[in-house]
């Protein structure tokens, strides 16, 4: 097993254990209260409870097709778009429901990066400009742009081609670029569903010290199939697991290392061991 690289749980005011493995902090910025989705009439995620503690990352594992993206979805209001997705249950954002706020402000508080890099088809320049400037933001743009580029480790290598269509940079760029587009609104969380799966091994180790140096100042949330990864860069995981009926719930919430080292669930011992997924 690769030895943890990060501190654990700066600032994040654990209160409580329950009996469910999951655990409750003082002020979560996220929480989910009994969430179900259903995509038409199938019940997909089921009765979660999850709370996210503030400048921590949060790794979320479990076998393909546990509800994983659906439940990451939720949190900033992303499965309005599907259609047939039918959510009930709360979800709130430094305690208050997301579905009181305007669902553009809930994204621009709460990021999300994707599995495969999505730049728009813009300069990269442009890319990272969209969000201040839909905002109304007019002036100190460039400063935006540099300081975005700069927070996401993209700067030296774009500086001089600020001009250039995005789609000219490489994927592990081009996730980056993503990242920068999402921290030029300043948001407080970002989310990310497997942003490393589509990336090579020097990429992904660059977004991996990415997500560390981010959390410093930023709450993540990020879904990952990597097991070291989920070790490297996160405080807490967050394992589910869907049955023979397909409905994905969340069995066990911890510290990172009591979720790998020494899990309580049975399914996530055969889980985190490699015997299922
Ligand atoms: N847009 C959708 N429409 C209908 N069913 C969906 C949709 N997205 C996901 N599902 C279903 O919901 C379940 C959970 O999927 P998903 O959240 O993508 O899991 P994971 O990310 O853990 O692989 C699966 O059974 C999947 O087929
Ligand atoms: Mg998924």
């Amino acid at each position: 097993m690769v030895e943890k690289t990060i501190d654990t749980n700066h600032n994040s005011n654990k209160i409580s254990s329950s009996e469910n493995n999951i655990i409750n902090f003082e002020s979560p910025v996220l929480e989910a209260k009994n969430l179900n989705v259903h995509y038409g009439k199938v019940l997909a995620v089921k009765n979660v409870s999850i709370q996210v503690p503030k400048n921590n990352v949060v790794s979320l594992i479990g076998p393909s097709g546990c509800g994983k993206s659906t439940l990451i979805r939720c949190f900033n209001r992303m499965n309005d778009t599907i259609r047939i997705a039918k959510i009930d249950g709360t979800i709130t954002y430094n305690s208050q429901d997301i579905y009181e706020l305007d669902p553009a402000e809930v994204r621009y508080r709460i990021g999300m990066v994707f599995q495969k890099p999505n730049p728009f088809p813009k300069s990269i320049y442009e890319n990272v400009a969209f969000g201040p400037k839909v905002n109304g933001v007019k002036e100190n743009l460039d400063e935006i742009v540099e300081s975005s580029l700069k927070k996401a480790d993209l700067w030296k290598e774009v500086k001089d081609r600020l001009k250039e269509n995005a789609y000219g940079l490489s994927g592990g760029q081009q996730q980056r670029l993503c990242i920068a587009r999402s921290l030029a609104v300043n948001p407080e969380v970002i989310l990310m569903d497997e942003p490393c799966s589509a990336l090579d091994p020097i990429s992904t180790d660059r977004i991996e010290e990415l997500i560390k140096d981010l959390s410093k100042s930023m709450t993540i949330l990020i879904v990952t199939h990597n097991m070291q990864q989920a070790i490297r860069v996160s405080n807490y995981a967050a394992c589910m697991m869907a049955g023979e009926e397909r409905i994905g719930e969340l069995i066990e919430y911890g510290e990172v290392d009591q979720i790998f080292g020494n899990p309580i669930d049975k399914r996530t011992e055969n889980y985190v061991t490699g015997r299922i997924g």
